[in-house]
């Protein structure tokens, strides 16, 4: 696998919420990061059934327009109960006729969905976050990371940082949701650190490790 260094990275992300977390856990590293937005590339249709096939459609799509390395991530929510759903079709779950998405909607989607499966206590209300990492290159090379972070959901909502289905999301061990957590708690990791929390700084770490030269 080549090396990054020197290079410009593109991140194969149009949401917001991902984008600003990935500016933050690169920006120890000094990498030249650029957005797929900022190229002005558009999304591709997300036609894959697990997270790898959806990682791997952004990053390369990117890193073929651009002639240059990308990363993506393709993340979801994964509820037992439900028997892993939404999980690839979390970001669907917000999907409104108009093509605009409303996460309050995704979560009483989810809620509503606990409560028909009888799902009242914490016990049975477990589920994670996933977040698969791909880096593409141009020829098509490609490389995965992998992160989950195990939880369970509350309801109502708690807290109005971060983004998506944050609200409703407490990571085990923890007394507050994502939601309530500032970015640097839900990412719970810094370069030579040993734990990252959330799944995608879970990811990231073991993508920091394996081409980013961090401890
Ligand atoms: P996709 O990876 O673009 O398919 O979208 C994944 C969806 O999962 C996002 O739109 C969010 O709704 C949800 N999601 C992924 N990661 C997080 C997170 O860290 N917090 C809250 N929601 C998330």
């Amino acid at each position: 696998m080549r090396d990054l260094k020197g290079k410009t990275l593109v991140v194969a992300s149009h949401n917001a919420g991902k984008l600003r977390e990935f500016a933050d856990l690169l920006e120890p590293f000094g990498i030249d990061a650029k957005s797929a937005k900022e190229f002005g590339l558009p999304e591709p249709d997300e036609t894959g059934t697990t997270f790898e096939e959806n990682a791997y459609i952004k990053a390369f799509a990117a890193a073929k327009a651009t002639g240059l390395p990308a990363m993506s991530d393709d993340s979801g929510l994964a509820v037992d109960a439900l028997d892993g759903e939404p999980g690839v079709y979390t970001a669907n779950w917000a999907e409104k006729p108009d093509g605009s998405r409303d996460f309050m909607m995704a979560m009483e989607k989810t809620e509503k969905r606990l409560q028909e499966a009888g799902a009242s206590d914490p016990a049975h209300r477990g589920g994670r976050f996933v977040a698969v990492i791909c880096l593409a290159w141009p020829d098509g090379e490609a490389e995965y990371f992998r992160g989950e972070a195990e939880g369970h959901l509350v309801w109502p909502p708690r807290g109005d940082s971060g983004f998506g289905y944050d609200p409703v999301f407490l990571p085990l061990g923890h007394q507050r949701t994502f939601g309530e957590m500032t970015a640097e708690e839900k990412h719970g990791w810094k370069p030579g650190q040993p734990d990252a929390l959330s799944h995608r700084a879970r990811a990231f770490q073991k993508f920091a490790q394996a081409r980013l030269g961090s401890a």
